[in-house]
């Protein structure tokens, strides 16, 4: 697949963060109507993606893999999401079960990516779970279980994303390229608290090296709206600051953008988080450069057309009045400086930017040639 599968890191909904293994067919269908009704495709959001408990308890006589019956026609789902424009995501794992103790992938892989391509499927989430117990612990043992994979999903006549799900483990970022991988989890699981999405996406910073276009670090998937897990739905525990941070923090790191919430109950506030087209546009920048940490507040990311896109966290508690200096940063040669989420250019660079920001919030800007 090379580079243009996934030239620009996936934007779309996944159903684990909100369902968990109660996912259904007909939930999956009323995000992904949502995702078009409120207008979310048109900025350019389109992967509906399955994720764990579509599977049934047993295979069928041929030995291929089969849904239970919260899914009833893996097929026509398929269909439905690709008469809307939608893509269709599904999930396995490399190990006899997957995470959440469904039926994996071990020694059906190439039986399974069939199924899948003949399901209309376009992306697949490949985890790890029940692999660890019997992978031979060396690097290639690690990497065995998704070059089968890949060369199964290859053989399809189908494009199919291939997103690696093995959060970190011997350093994924080195080798999820190789097996072409579109991208790799690099943590645990993210969870809806500040210090969660704190440790995993401000930890991103030594991996820039590995991300660009077709190939991205993912750091999970964002925490945002009502989230659960498949019990008590809740709305996600980050602050509406907190929220602005972790959204243009995955915008700088290019990472996947995928939305975990129940889109049906979408609020206004989140709508209007996923909907600003200068924040998504950075995320969806060509040059697939991952930004990096240039001091202990600020992120930079080169821009295709030459700006830069400028993060500048307060990790504190309490509001506090941040400065950065262009010059002391290599910053010092552009001439506008632009806000992005609220649009609006705030006038020439000067040699420093100061600005009071909320506690755990974030000022994002681009720096215009
Ligand atoms: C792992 C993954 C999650 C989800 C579950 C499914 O925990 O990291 O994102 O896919 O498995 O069981």
């Amino acid at each position: 697949a090379g580079d243009t599968l996934s030239f620009t890191p996936t934007m779309g909904w996944n159903s684990w963060n909100c369902w968990g293994i109660n996912v259904s067919a007909e939930k999956v269908q009323s995000s992904a109507k949502a995702m078009l009704d409120k207008g979310l495709a048109d900025h350019g959001w389109n992967y509906i993606n399955v994720d764990d408990g579509w599977e049934a308890p047993a295979r069928a006589a041929d030995s291929s893999i089969v849904t239970n019956s919260k899914f009833p026609d893996m097929p026509a789902l398929g269909s439905w999401l690709h008469q809307r424009g939608l893509k269709f995501g599904i999930y396995s794992s490399p190990g006899p079960l997957t995470c959440g103790g469904f039926l994996g992938s071990y020694r059906q892989e190439e039986s399974d990516a069939r199924t899948y391509a003949g399901w209309g499927v376009d992306y697949l989430k490949y985890d790890w779970c029940s692999y660890e117990s019997i992978a031979d612990t060396s690097l290639e043992g690690y990497i065995k279980p998704y070059r089968i994979m890949q060369q199964a999903l290859r053989k399809q006549n189908r494009d199919i994303i291939y997103s690696i799900c093995q959060y970190g483990l011997k350093d994924v970022w080195k080798w999820g390229r190789e097996v072409d991988g579109q991208s790799w989890r690099t943590t645990e699981d993210i969870e809806d608290t500040w210090e969660s999405m704190e440790r995993i996406g401000f930890s991103q910073d030594k991996l820039q090296a590995y991300a660009g276009p077709g190939h991205w670090n993912d750091p999970d998937m964002m925490i945002v709206g009502k989230v659960g897990w498949g019990e008590n739905l809740h709305a996600s525990r980050l602050t509406p600051d907190e929220q602005y941070t972790h959204v243009s923090l995955w915008c700088l790191l290019s990472a996947p953008l995928l939305i975990g919430c129940d889109l049906d109950k979408l609020d206004d506030f989140t709508l209007n988080l996923l909907t600003n087209d200068e924040v998504l546009a950075i995320d969806q920048d060509e040059l697939g450069s991952q930004a990096k940490r240039v001091s202990a507040n600020v992120w930079v990311k080169d821009l295709a057309d030459g700006g830069k896109a400028v993060g500048i966290f307060n990790m504190d508690t309490t509001r506090r009045t941040i400065s950065v200096n262009w010059k002391s940063l290599g910053l010092d040669d552009y001439h506008v400086v632009r806000d992005v989420w609220r649009q609006k250019d705030l006038g020439v660079l000067q040699s420093s930017f100061t600005k009071s920001i909320a506690p755990h919030g974030v000022m994002l800007i681009k720096l215009i040639k």
